[in-house]
């Protein structure tokens, strides 16, 4: 299997990548730089914000099997009367405009191929409002929507969407922002990529449209 995994230098897309290397797959990960070189794997730099990006992404990569969708950025804080457009704008940019873009270079392959997952790495925040993080929140609240959509459409065509939700991750971003937090109700990212990877194995095959917590013991 191959799989193009977006977001794939992060704290979650590292062990994405790690759980499908170790099943053997051939993965391609894209981030807008890599700093470190690492055989495994093909490291494809784009920003795929743009659809040109997007679209260049996918053309190196070659026809995949999977899109694991991870990419996705995090800020908040402000009430919606004094929340900044600039971080609105970002948020709906990075976390939806992205999905958006991601989603529609690699369908026309997937189609024609009659064979295809995406699988979407959404957030709890998407269905479940916190006050202070109205962007973010709707950025994947329409990331939701929007792989229920794609569900809907691709219907019979041997390709199927999905979306896990995590709650608080326990990377080491985290654990740097959150010093005084209990880790211990964090979800670990290997087991988040342990749900990804099996939606994208044959056993899912008949699961379309889900929308999936992996909240841990948060
Ligand atoms: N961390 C959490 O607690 C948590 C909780 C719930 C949901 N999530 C979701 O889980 C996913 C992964 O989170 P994470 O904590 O692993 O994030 P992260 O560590 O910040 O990683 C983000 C990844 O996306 C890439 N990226 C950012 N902007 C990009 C762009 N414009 N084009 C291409 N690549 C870009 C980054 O690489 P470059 O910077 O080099 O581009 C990096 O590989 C996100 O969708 C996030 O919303 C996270």
């Amino acid at each position: 299997m191959r799989v193009l995994i977006t977001g794939a230098s992060g704290g979650l897309g590292a062990a994405v990548v790690e759980q499908f290397l170790a099943e053997g797959c051939q993965v391609a990960g894209v981030a807008r730089s890599w700093t470190e070189c690492d055989e495994r794997f093909q490291r494809i730099s784009a920003d795929l914000t743009s659809e040109e990006g997007s679209a260049r992404a996918v053309a190196e990569a070659g026809p995949v099997d999977a899109l694991v969708h991870v990419l996705g950025g995090f800020a908040g804080g402000e009430p919606v009367a004094t929340a900044s457009q600039l971080e609105w704008d970002r948020m709906l940019k990075l976390n939806l405009g992205a999905a958006f873009h991601s989603f529609r270079a690699v369908l026309p392959g997937m189609l024609e191929r009659r064979r295809g997952r995406i699988i979407a790495v959404g957030s709890r925040a998407g269905v479940e409002p916190v006050a202070g993080l109205s962007a973010y929140g709707v950025s994947k609240a329409g990331l939701v929507h929007l792989v229920r959509t794609l569900a809907l459409e691709l219907k019979d065509t041997g390709v199927t969407a999905n979306i896990v939700l995590p709650s608080i991750i326990d990377t080491a971003a985290n654990r740097a922002a959150m010093p005084g937090a209990d880790a211990s109700k964090w979800v670990q990212p290997e087991s988040i990529a342990k749900v990804v990877s099996w939606l994208a194995s044959d056993g899912a095959r008949d699961i379309n449209g889900a929308v999936i917590p992996v909240y841990g013991e948060a």
